[in-house]
């Protein structure tokens, strides 16, 4: 029984190969990631596992007992990824190995490739958790749901009602631009967590911890980012990463219901078509987690779990996978259709700083010479 003791769950992704172009994964992706990883299960280096999908991102969820940045979990789901581009390369599916950036494995696949959300935790006697997995977007996309979860009043009722959250949460946010961060105490900080994390492609949220008092330890997260591009690029591009998320929910957390209700808004986040336009995420369940239109729009995935008292994972269970979620989807064709209309307009099209494929410098070039002073 691991009840009160150390478990570590890991939410390791890649994209390494479409099927067609960037809309999903194959099938045999997601079976010879599971043949690896049951091994590994087999042979004691993780607890347990499953392998989701998110459109074109194979999503590795595991629970172990070697705490974050493990090398032999890291270099486990280095190799499931390595195997499945084999099979993306004999298929010829689209971007095959596109996220293992080296060739050898180095201890820890952050900047490599691949995103990851890690949480070490003392595990209670009943641990609920929730795995978020976007495609089409940055990291960035998560700070309005988490900030929502976690410190607004008018989406979280517990932080109003329940005496174990009364006392607000702590943010750690990430300064991309300056590669610093930063830890905000909320409610007390509230305008200044979104001053900064309303620049959603500059300042990130990396993770939620509780405060003093709560009966989880203040310094063990109860929500963690996936943010590896951005940490290894910092100060010098922005790069787009499709992002993980973990989230820890109930007793003295948010429930269940206020970590998924933010999603009931699909708000805008940057991404889609060639990771240089704006639109909507919409929650939807995995079988429907294949962008199409215009690459998009975006998705998030949101899945449960039961941590058993052995570390196992009980579930997934599909939760944006109920009609209570159709007015958003619906609501995000229509905004999608909306932001559509502008074609290579701003603000569909992203701002020049942050678009991921450009023309501009080469049409500057070109038009350098007709370019006259104006008074
Ligand atoms: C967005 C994305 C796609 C591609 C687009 C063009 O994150 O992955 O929208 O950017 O399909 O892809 P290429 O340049 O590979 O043809
Ligand atoms: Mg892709
Ligand atoms: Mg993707």
């Amino acid at each position: 029984m691991l009840v009160g003791e150390k478990v570590t769950l890991s939410v390791i992704k890649a994209d390494i190969g479409g099927w067609p172009g960037h809309s999903r994964v194959h099938p045999q992706l997601v079976e010879t990631a599971e043949e690896i990883l049951g091994r590994a299960r087999g042979e004691g280096t993780i607890i347990d596992f499953y392998v989701a999908t998110c459109g074109d991102d194979l999503q590795l969820i595991m629970t172990h007992k070697k705490g974050v940045d493990s090398p032999e979990v890291h270099g486990l789901a280095w190799d499931a990824f390595k195997a499945a581009t084999e099979v993306a390369k004999e298929l010829g599916l689209y971007g095959a190995g596109q996220d293992l950036l080296r060739d050898a494995f180095s201890g820890n696949v952050r900047g490599m490739g691949p995103g990851v959300a890690e949480m070490e935790i003392t595990l209670r006697k009943s641990e609920p958790v929730v795995t978020f997995h976007m495609d089409k977007t940055e990291p960035g996309a998560f700070n309005l749901p988490i900030f929502r979860m976690f410190a607004d009043p008018f989406n979280t009722a517990g932080l109003v009602i329940d005496p174990k959250m009364h006392m607000g949460f702590r943010f750690e946010v990430w300064d991309i631009l300056k590669h610093r961060r930063v830890i905000l105490n909320t409610p007390e900080e509230l305008y200044d967590l979104l001053a900064l994390i309303g620049a959603k492609s500059r300042y990130v949220i990396k993770r939620v911890y509780p405060k003093e008092g709560h009966s989880i330890s203040k310094d063990e997260p109860v929500a963690v980012v996936s943010t590896e591009k951005l940490y290894e690029v910092a100060g010098e591009y922005v790069g787009k990463d499709d992002p993980v998320a973990i989230v820890r929910a109930q007793g003295g957390l948010p429930a269940l219901g206020e970590v998924l209700e933010p999603f009931a808004f699909p708000h805008l986040v940057s991404g889609w078509m060639r990771g240089s336009h704006n639109g909507p995420v919409m929650p939807v369940p995995m079988h429907q987690a294949n962008p199409t239109r215009f690459d998009g729009p975006p998705r998030v995935v949101a899945l449960g779990w039961q941590i058993s008292p052995r570390g196992e994972l009980v579930g997934p269970v599909d939760l944006f996978d109920d009609p209570a979620f159709d007015h958003a989807r619906r609501k995000a064709v229509e905004i999608a259709e909306y932001m559509r209309r502008h074609g290579p307009f701003e603000p569909h099209r992203l701002p020049m700083e942050e678009m991921e494929y450009t023309t501009l410098p080469g049409v500057l070039e070109r038009l350098e010479e007709r370019f006259e002073d104006i008074e």
